[in-house]
C-alpha cells in the first residue's frame, strides 16, 4: 500500500451467494465485526438480486455496495443482462468486470470487458477490473505479456480522468477459490508491472494514484503481509468475505504504515 498517493480499497466478492434475506443478515453481522472507521475503502459486490437487501442493511455503515458485473448496453433486447443505468439506481457505487470466472465460463473477452468497464466508468461507476493470468501461462513465463495485454485492451478509450473510477484487481487463475495464494512477492511484482504498463499510456504520476487490489485466496492469515506490499493497494476478496469475522480481519489488516 501507499496511502499517500492512492486509497486502499477491500471488496468482498460475494459471486454466486446469499438470498437477500442472508445479505441482510451477514451484513448486519459485519456492522459489528467491521472497524468503526476503517483505514480503507470497504466494498462488498454482491449479486443483483441482492442489492435492494445490501443498500438497506449497510445504510449508515461503513459498507459500500457494488454489483458483479455490467452489460455494455444502454438498453435493449438483451436477455437476462444488467444496465449501468439499472444499477447506478439502485444505489450501486462499484462494479466488477472481467473476472476470471465471466470469462472462464461466459466467454468474456478482452474487448467485451473493454466494452462494459467504458459503460460502468461513464456512467459514474467505479469499475473494479479484473485481470491475471492461468496456471499454464505462469507456467510458460508470458504473465507479463498476459497481464499487459488484459490491462491495455481493458483500458482502450479510457484517459487520465476516467482513469479515476477504475480500480485495477490482479488475481492469478490459480490462486482463485483454491486456497493457493500468490506470494507477497508475486503479488507485489505484477502488481508493479500492472503499474508500469499504465505508467506508460498515462504516466508515473498519475499511475501512481491508481488502486491495484490481489485478488486470489486472500484471507484473513495473509492480508496484513501482502496488503505491506507497496503496489498491492488493497484486496479482491471471495470466499473470505462471506464470513463477517474474516472479512473485518482482512479489513483490519489495512491499518498498518
Ligand atoms: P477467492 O476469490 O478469495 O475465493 O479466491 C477471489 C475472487 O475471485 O475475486
Amino acid at each position: 500500500m501507499n496511502r499517500a498517493t492512492r486509497k486502499t480499497v477491500i471488496a468482498g466478492n460475494w459471486k454466486m451467494n446469499m438470498t437477500p434475506s442472508q445479505t441482510t443478515a451477514l451484513i448486519n453481522e459485519m456492522k459489528t465485526t467491521l472497524p468503526a472507521e476503517p483505514a480503507c475503502d470497504v466494498v462488498l459486490c454482491v449479486p443483483f438480486v441482492d442489492i435492494a437487501a445490501a443498500k438497506a442493511a449497510a445504510e449508515g455503515s461503513v459498507i459500500k455496495v457494488g454489483a458483479e458485473n455490467v452489460h455494455f448496453e444502454a438498453k435493449g433486447a438483451y436477455t437476462g443482462e444488467i444496465s449501468a443505468e439499472m444499477l447506478v439506481e439502485c444505489g450501486v457505487e462499484y462494479v466488477i468486470v472481467g473476472h476470471s470466472e465471466r470469462r472462464q465460463y461466459f466467454g468474456e473477452t478482452d474487448e467485451t470487458v473493454n466494452k462494459r468497464l467504458l459503460a460502468g466508468v461513464n456512467a459514474g461507476l467505479t469499475v473494479i477490473l479484473c485481470v491475471g493470468e492461468m496456471l499454464d501461462e505462469r507456467q510458460k513465463d508470458i504473465t507479463a505479456e498476459v497481464v499487459a495485454l488484459q490491462t491495455k485492451v481493458a483500458l482502450q478509450g479510457v484517459d487520465a480522468e476516467m482513469l479515476k473510477k477504475v480500480i485495477i484487481a490482479y488475481e492469478p487463475v490459480w490462486a482463485i477459490g483454491t486456497g493457493l495464494t500468490a506470494t507477497d512477492d508475486q503479488a507485489e511484482e505484477v502488481c508493479a508491472l500492472i503499474r508500469d504498463v499504465l505508467a506508460a499510456k498515462y504516466g508515473r504520476d498519475v499511475a501512481e494514484t491508481v488502486t491495484i487490489q490481489y485478488g486470489g485466496s486472500m484471507n484473513a492469515g495473509n492480508a496484513q503481509s501482502l496488503l505491506s506490499k507497496t503496489n498491492v493497494d488493497g484486496g479482491l476478496i471471495g470466499g473470505a468475505s462471506l464470513k463477517a469475522a474474516d472479512f473485518a480481519k482482512i479489513v483490519e489488516a489495512s491499518n498498518q504504515d
